[in-house]
């Protein structure tokens, strides 16, 4: 089996293609712990080069490309993986979309909304996160303590659901389910698997307007993915702090 020279552990992002996107400051916040990193996102040439100076001091990363909507890509990347280190560690299954840009309007409101647009939004969000666990579990369960991280939203709980953006929230709230599926199917000691949300984060999806920088987004998500034996599966967390379903 294909060994990390360094014995790191392995912790592969999706939607890790913008600077300031939780995705990349998590993986960045990861490096600094010790782990090697793989950011993934649709093209990441761009995000290879505005990171060099962050990511100088910090040479155990790889950068490959992937869409999670693609089975091919998805079932590629995978191969890469078990090329490269021969198992994983850790998955945050982080690649996210809040509206169809050029439909913004009538995906406010349940009204308006179009069936094709939720669609495209739970390809990346749900079945995205569905693939990458399916295709990654085989070399997860090659870890001594996997971690999954799913990037959910307190706006797919079903305890605080309120109306506008049917795509998003019902994306969110299978993405939780998954999160339920995942743990009942094979989370236990070993194997932790549990959703976050990182609270309203100044992202690119987020906006200037949000009330929580990229650090305290992160916060929780680097929690989840480094938890100890000890640490909960099958949950749904904002801060490290369990939320209602
Ligand atoms: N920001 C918030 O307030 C907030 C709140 C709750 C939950 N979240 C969740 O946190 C996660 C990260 O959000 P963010 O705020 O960092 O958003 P963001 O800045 O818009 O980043 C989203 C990332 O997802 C990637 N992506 C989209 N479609 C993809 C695909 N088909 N394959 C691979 N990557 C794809 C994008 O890649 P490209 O660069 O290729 O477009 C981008 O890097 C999302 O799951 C989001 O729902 C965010």
């Amino acid at each position: 089996m294909p060994l990390n020279m360094k014995n790191k552990k392995i912790a592969w992002i999706t939607g890790a293609g913008k600077i300031n996107g939780l995705g990349y400051q998590t993986g960045l916040a990861l490096l600094k712990k010790g782990y090697h990193v793989v950011f993934s996102s649709r093209k990441t040439d761009g995000i290879a080069k505005l990171s060099k100076q962050d990511l100088a001091s910090f040479p155990d990363h790889d950068f490959i490309d992937l869409d999670v909507t693609s089975d091919t890509s998805v079932a590629a990347a995978a191969r890469k993986c078990q090329e490269k280190f021969g198992h994983l560690d850790v998955l945050i299954n982080n690649a996210g979309l809040y509206q169809i840009e050029d439909n913004e309007k009538s995906g406010d409101s349940l009204l308006t909304a179009r069936a094709t647009d939720l669609m495209k939004i739970f390809d990346i969000n749900t079945l995205g996160s569905f693939r990458m666990t399916q295709a990654f579990m085989p070399l997860l369960q090659k870890s001594d303590a996997p971690r999954i991280v799913n990037i959910s939203s307190g706006m797919g709980g079903l305890t605080e659901m309120e109306g506008g953006y049917p795509g998003y929230r019902l994306s969110k709230t299978a993405v939780n389910a998954l999160t339920k599926v995942t743990d009942a199917e094979v989370g236990g000691k070993k194997l932790k698997v549990n959703s976050v949300c990182p609270g309203w984060v100044r992202t690119e999806m987020g906006g200037p307007g949000a009330d929580r920088s990229l650090e305290e987004g992160i916060a929780g998500i680097v929690w989840a993915a480094t938890l100890d034996e000890k640490g909960p599966s099958g949950g749904f967390f904002r801060d490290g702090e369990r939320l209602d379903w």
